[in-house]
This record gives C-alpha cells, sequence and structure tokens, in this order.
C-alpha cells in the first residue's frame, strides 16, 4: 500500500501550489495520492492513510497557522508514532525557523520523517514545481 494523503493550509495559495505538484510528483512515482484542505480531514482520517505530506507556510512569527492548522497537528502529534510524514510549507521574510521547529516536533512525536521539511519562498515558481514534483516522487518511494 502507498496511499498519500497530502493535507493542507494555505491562505493566499502558494502552500496549495506546493501540495498540487507534490501529489503529482507522489503520482507520477506510482503512488495515489490526494490533495485535501486541513478544514476537510479528520485526524482519524489522516491516519487512515499509509503517509502523511503535510503543508502549512510560517505565519504569526514563525510558527504554524494557529487557528485551523495549528489544532489539527496538535490533535495528530500524539499519534504519529511510526508513521511515514513529509512536510512543506511557503515562506515570506523569514529563514525556516518555523519549519526547523515543526520538524523537532514531527521527530519528537516519534513520527519517521522523511528529510527536511521541503521549504519555498513566496509562490513556486518552475524550478519550485519541480523541486515539489520530485520531493513528492521520493517520498512515495520512501
Ligand atoms: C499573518 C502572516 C504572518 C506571516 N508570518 C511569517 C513568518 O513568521 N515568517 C515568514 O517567513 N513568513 C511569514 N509570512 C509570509 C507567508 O509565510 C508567505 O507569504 C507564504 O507564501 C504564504 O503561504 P500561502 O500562500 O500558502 O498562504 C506571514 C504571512 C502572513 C499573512
Amino acid at each position: 500500500m502507498n496511499n498519500i494523503a497530502v493535507i493542507f493550509w494555505s491562505m493566499s495559495g502558494n502552500t496549495e501550489a506546493m501540495a498540487q505538484a507534490i501529489a503529482q510528483g507522489a503520482r507520477e512515482a506510482g503512488a495515489q495520492a490526494e490533495v485535501l484542505a486541513v478544514t476537510d480531514v479528520t485526524v482519524d482520517q489522516a491516519l487512515g492513510y499509509d503517509k502523511l505530506a503535510l503543508g502549512c507556510p510560517a505565519m504569526g512569527a514563525e510558527v504554524l497557522e494557529e487557528t485551523e492548522f495549528e489544532p489539527f497537528f496538535a490533535a495528530l502529534e500524539g499519534r504519529l508514532g511510526g508513521k511515514k510524514v513529509a512536510l512543506f510549507g511557503s515562506y515570506g521574510w523569514g529563514d525556516g525557523q518555523w519549519m526547523r521547529d515543526w520538524q523537532l516536533r514531527t521527530e519528537g512525536a516519534n513520527a519517521n520523517l522523511y528529510g527536511d521539511g521541503l521549504i519555498i519562498n513566496e509562490a513556486p515558481d518552475e524550478d519550485g514545481l519541480a523541486k515539489c514534483r520530485s520531493f513528492g516522487a521520493g517520498f512515495a518511494a520512501y
């Protein structure tokens, strides 16, 4: 089974564009990948997939978006032991601190984290989309 849920939050579409390209790369590598807005999926539904690719931009002051995504991840966090997880998201003026913190939380939850989280500055350009497809293909093979 190689069934991936790509679950994202996105305000202005940049992380959503990453999610779509990651799913495309995963499908091209032979996996099944479904793209879901975080508001459209429960924690139980998410855990029904073999692998989770989770996407959220840097918000607030270098944190996950606090109203929808953070509560979802906080509820998922304690149940990620042994789960294959990939992290991604877009950022603006920062240096990726939100992603480093998110990786530490995910590793602390004993998930099997796929590499480093993929971060892209603002909207992904062609090169960024290619990185996303490659990330998705790599996660499909993970
Ligand atoms: C309220 C708000 C807070 C933000 N906080 C950060 C931040 O702490 N660090 C950063 O690098 N970018 C920050 N950004 C920039 C976003 O991460 C960036 O625009 C990103 O591309 C948005 O992704 P999205 O289109 O998926 O919503 C912030 C943007 C907004 C609107």
